[in-house]
């Protein structure tokens, strides 16, 4: 099968399309046949290898998965004998290392039904920038209705989740997006939409009672006078820099408390049931993944380094025939 191996770290020049052979699943194995899959910040940081944290975790030299990709949609190809929820043919969605090739191996619990109404691009999407939005503001950050809930980093992958999901669960939303992305937050239902280039959002006046921080661009000190008394920072990542900190890997789940105001970073966990969440949510019209841009497998190099450059709008793709 094709797939992307990713041969060293660095630019995306390390990764190369090569023919290798197509995995073959144990008795809990589901073989998918990938029609989608997408782009995450997290393919572009282990490409990179950066921080050098990532050499401990993925592998010295080079990842031990060499295939990189997080998110995939496609069909079921084959089963092994202790699989009882999927069969061939069944189309389905989920989260499992080495997405960007003709097929992907994982367990039944990486995956969850792709609902018919929803196409694979829309579907692969969702799990890994849609499970951290969904964990991120109702896990931690303990979304109620009717909250003022403010996204820093609005106009990225996770950001557009966090925008939709926020408002779905009846929140009241402030998105912050560069100016070219102002139009696109308040369509996809943002209350009111902050240009980073022209307002401060720590200096504005304005009290939240969840701040989801994707962008991670401000310190502490800075945010916590947006929060009210008992208000909480969210922290998800990094995006303005484009050398991330390892602090917030570190720092999971850990929660600092000031007063009655909590920050909290985290690192999310994919969960069968946030992606059937998710999906639902999607069915009723309440989310849906915006797509930026879509490249074909041998473009992944392309794909992989417009993600790095850090300003996507919402979510790229990679499609497979
Ligand atoms: N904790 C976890 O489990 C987890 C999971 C997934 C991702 N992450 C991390 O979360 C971060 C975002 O991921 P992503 O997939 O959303 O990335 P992304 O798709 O690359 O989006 C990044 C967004 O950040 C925005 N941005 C850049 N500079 C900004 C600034 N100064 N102020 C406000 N927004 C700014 C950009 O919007 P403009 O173009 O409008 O500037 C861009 O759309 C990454 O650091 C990633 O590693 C963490």
């Amino acid at each position: 099968m094709r797939a992307i191996v990713q041969t060293g770290y660095g630019s995306p020049d390390v990764l190369e399309l090569r023919d290798i052979d197509r995995p073959v699943p144990g008795d809990d194995g589901v073989l998918v046949k990938v029609r989608a899959a997408s782009v995450n910040a997290g393919d572009w940081h282990i490409t990179r290898g950066r921080p050098l944290a990532i050499h401990l975790i993925e592998g010295l030299r080079r990842p031990k998965n060499p295939i990189r990709g997080m998110d995939a949609a496609g069909i079921v190809e084959a089963v092994g004998r202790n699989v009882t929820r999927f069969g061939p043919g069944d189309e389905v969605v989920g989260m499992y290392g080495g997405t960007f090739a003709e097929y992907v191996c994982g367990k039944e619990r990486h995956f969850v039904p792709k609902p018919a109404g929803l196409t694979f691009e829309q579907a692969a999407a969702v799990p890994v920038a849609g499970e951290t939005a969904l964990q991120g503001l109702r896990d931690k950050g303990g979304i109620r209705p009717k909250q003022k809930v403010l996204v820093n980093g609005a106009s990225g992958g996770v950001g557009t989740f966090a925008v939709q999901i926020a408002k779905a669960l009846g929140a009241e939303v402030t998105g912050v997006c560069s100016p070219g992305n102002v139009d696109l937050i308040r369509s996809i239902g943002a209350d009111r939409v902050i240009d980073y280039t022209r307002e401060d959002f720590t200096r504005d006046g304005h009290r939240y009672d969840l701040l989801f921080d994707v962008a991670g661009n401000r310190p502490f000190s800075e945010c916590k006078r947006v929060l009210n008394p008992d208000g909480t920072l969210v922290l998800a990542g990094q995006s303005g820099r484009r050398t991330p900190s390892i602090l917030p890997l570190l720092m999971a789940p850990v929660v600092s408390r000031f007063g009655r105001q909590k920050r909290i970073a985290f690192i999310a966990n994919h969960k069968n049931e946030d992606l059937a969440f998710l999906m639902d949510l999607m069915l009723a019209r309440k989310v849906t993944p915006v797509i930026d841009r879509r490249f074909p497998l041998h473009e992944v190099p392309e794909a992989v380094r417009y993600v790095g450059q850090g300003h996507p709008r919402g979510k790229v793709v990679i499609t497979l025939d």
